[in-house]
C-alpha cells in the first residue's frame, strides 16, 4: 500500500512539474488568440509580419515551434512574456487557465509525437 501511495504522489508531482494545462484547450486559445501574428501549428500558413512603430519596421512574429524551443525548460518565463509581453506583440485578457493551457499546448510541440 505504502508503495502504491508513493508512486501515485510521485505521477502527480510529474504531472505538475509537466504543467497542469489542457493542451487541446491551449490549442483552441492559440488559434483565437495568437494565430493572427503566430503561426500556432503546423499546418497553419505564416501569417504576415507585424508593423514595429518602434523600429520604423516590419518583423516576424515567431512560430510557435521556435518559442517552444526556446522555452523548453522555462515555463515560468513563458507565462510571464505572455501575461506581459514586449512590445510589438499587445497584451491580451488572459485567465490564469488559460495561460497554463497555452502554455502546456506551446511547450508540446517539443514532442510532436503526442
Ligand atoms: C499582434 C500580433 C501578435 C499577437 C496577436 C500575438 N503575438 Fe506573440 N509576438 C508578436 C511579435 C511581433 C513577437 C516578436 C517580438 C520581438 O521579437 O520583439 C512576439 C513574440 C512572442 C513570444 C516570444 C518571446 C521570446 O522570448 O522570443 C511569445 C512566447 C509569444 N509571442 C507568445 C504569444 C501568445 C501565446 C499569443 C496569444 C495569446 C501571442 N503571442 C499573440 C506578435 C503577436
Amino acid at each position: 500500500m505504502r508503495g502504491i501511495a508513493i508512486a501515485l504522489t510521485l505521477i502527480a508531482s510529474f504531472a505538475t512539474a509537466q504543467g497542469a494545462g489542457n493542451i487541446a484547450h491551449g490549442r483552441a486559445k492559440a488559434m483565437q488568440y495568437c494565430s493572427a501574428c503566430h503561426k500556432v501549428t503546423a499546418t497553419q500558413p505564416q501569417p504576415p509580419e507585424v508593423f514595429d512603430r518602434e523600429a520604423d519596421d516590419h518583423i516576424q512574429a515567431p512560430p510557435f515551434t521556435t518559442v517552444a524551443a526556446k522555452y523548453a525548460t522555462n515555463e515560468a518565463g513563458l507565462r510571464a512574456f505572455v501575461h506581459l509581453p514586449q512590445y510589438p506583440m499587445p497584451a491580451q485578457e488572459l485567465s490564469p487557465t488559460d495561460l497554463s493551457d497555452l502554455s502546456a499546448y506551446i511547450l508540446s510541440l517539443n514532442n510532436p509525437k503526442k
